[in-house]
């Protein structure tokens, strides 16, 4: 090996070290951005060492570096400008068009390869893989994407004989890809691609919505396995190192996000969840049963003079950006002496630490920041638990009713609280579609509007209690 071929194996090594340092640290709030800053800088190294290696030309050096001086602005103004509550578009996007990218990347390399000779299997292995991954990951997360926008109907899109239909297709593909495999025809290559793109669609247009970050976790891992495919076509350490962090970070992230959610991957991906909304799960808009209002002045005296309240934030907190207010409140509230917590449901609102996020960004100390297995036990020794715009993770139904389709979901033991008081703009059920008992507890209060509204007028109650 060569001085400058070692030192560059050397810094893909420093790369790679990064990413894992890095990846290291996201997993926890405080570590979060400097995880991001460490990865950023094992990136820029291991591009900076691809160029004159892969691309000795003056051409493809030209090349890469418009495609960066292209795509780094508008992936910087694209992340600056995306709302927290769009996140999971965003990361569907970035994610597709990796796996795009990495199908093309082993498609240019076998379209290159076929012209000086056929490839051997140890080529066209990798290739499929990467081509057949990539492309369902590209496809799918656009449909993820389209969901999401709400450019397409959210719930499940289902038909007679759809699982059926999904298995021919994923059989042809794998008859193409031996094909591919053994003759490396440009033509069957075309044919996988279009194969692995209708595949990508078809497997995600029966899942709901409300499953989509799970979904968009799983196609996540997808693209870095595409990636790392591509690594052992074109012999890039780094990319396998890097795929195969993404592909293994991924899985585990799906896993953990089905297990919060108690349902199995399987439910997830071929359950169509939040299709049927029947029954008691439908009442929720039209239920004529009578519920308790409160007023917030109400509302914030019974605050002021409470000794433990526990505040449970869900996705309506991140959809009126009541993350300020809502540590304002809390302050107030220390300030005489009452113990405030946030009970943190490790599925509330749209994406894994939603609420992390959002709170830390109010500047909400880490320790008041509590896990649900930490805090459920505390609920009973609560005088308030304050439900601010969440609905699914305190829903007793995924405790007590076997037919729910949350039933088996860990929950927030909000309702063992001594009063619970709902802040939501309605009666309507949260993302499972579903009702709520709790809402029409007696020991529940609501407090209808805007979060954000109300918890402004709370702190006001507050003050003057
Ligand atoms: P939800 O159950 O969706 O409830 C949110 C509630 O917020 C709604 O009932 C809505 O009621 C209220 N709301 C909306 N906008 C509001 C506003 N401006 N002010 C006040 N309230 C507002 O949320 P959750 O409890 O956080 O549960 C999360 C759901 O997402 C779960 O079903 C979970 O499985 C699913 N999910 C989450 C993830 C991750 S990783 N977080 C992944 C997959 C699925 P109104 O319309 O009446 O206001």
């Amino acid at each position: 090996m060569t001085p400058v071929l070692a030192g560059i194996a050397l810094l893909y090594l420093l790369a790679a070290v990064l990413f894992i340092v890095g990846l290291k640290q996201l997993s926890s709030p405080r570590g979060a951005r400097r995880g991001n800053l460490i990865a950023i800088v094992g990136m820029v190294i291991a591009v900076a060492v691809t160029i004159p290696l892969l691309h000795p030309t003056a051409i493809g050096i030209v090349l890469i570096v418009l495609g960066v001086a292209i795509g780094a602005p508008i992936g910087v103004v694209g992340a600056r400008a995306v709302k927290m509550t769009a996140m999971p578009q965003m990361v569907a996007t970035f994610n597709g068009v990796g796996g795009g990218a990495a199908a093309l990347v082993s498609t240019v390399e076998l379209l290159r390869v076929t012209g000086t000779h056929a490839p051997a299997v140890s080529l066209g292995l990798p290739v499929v893989f990467s081509v057949v991954i990539g492309a369902v990951s590209f496809a799918g997360s656009g449909i993820a994407f389209a969901k999401l926008q709400e450019l397409m109907r959210g719930t499940p899109i289902t038909y007679r004989g759809q699982q059926l239909a999904n298995g021919v297709l994923a059989a042809a593909i794998v008859v193409l890809a031996i094909l591919l495999v053994v003759t490396a025809n440009p033509g069957i290559l075309l044919g996988l691609l279009l194969l692995s793109l209708a595949l990508g669609v078809a497997f995600v247009l029966p899942i709901g919505g409300a499953d989509m970050p799970v979904i968009i976790s799983m196609l996540n891992a997808f693209t870095g396995l595409a990636v790392a495919g591509d690594g052992f076509v074109i012999q890039s350490p780094v990319l396998i190192v890097g795929g195969t962090l993404v592909g293994a970070s991924g899985t585990l992230l799906t896993k953990l996000m089905s297990d919060a959610m108690g349902r199995s991957l399987a439910n997830v991906l071929f359950g169509a969840f939040g299709q049927v909304v029947s029954g008691p799960a439908a009442a929720g808009a039209a239920d004529a049963r009578p519920v308790r209002a409160g007023t917030a002045e109400d509302i914030g005296t019974l605050l002021a003079y409470s000794q433990r309240v526990i505040i449970v934030p869900g996705y309506g907190l991140a959809v009126a950006q009541a993350q300020h207010a809502a540590r304002e409140l809390a302050s107030l509230l220390e300030q005489r002496g009452v113990s405030v917590e946030y009970a943190i449901h490790p599925v509330a609102g749209r994406m894994p630490g939603h609420m992390n996020v959002l709170l830390a960004e109010a500047n909400v100390p880490y320790e008041q920041l509590r896990e649900m297995d930490e805090i459920n036990d505390a609920f009973k020794t609560a005088d308030v638990a304050l439900v601010v715009g969440a609905n699914d993770v305190v829903n007793p139904a995924a405790r007590s009713s076997p037919g729910s389709p949350i039933f088996g979901m860990p929950i927030l033991n909000a309702d063992q609280a001594k009063t619970v008081v709902f802040m939501k703009r309605s009666m309507r059920p949260g993302f499972a579609g579903i009702d709520n008992e709790l809402l029409y507890d007696p020991r529940t209060i609501m407090l209808f509007g805007d979060a954000k509204d109300s918890l402004v007028k709370l702190a006001a109650a507050v003050k003057a209690a």
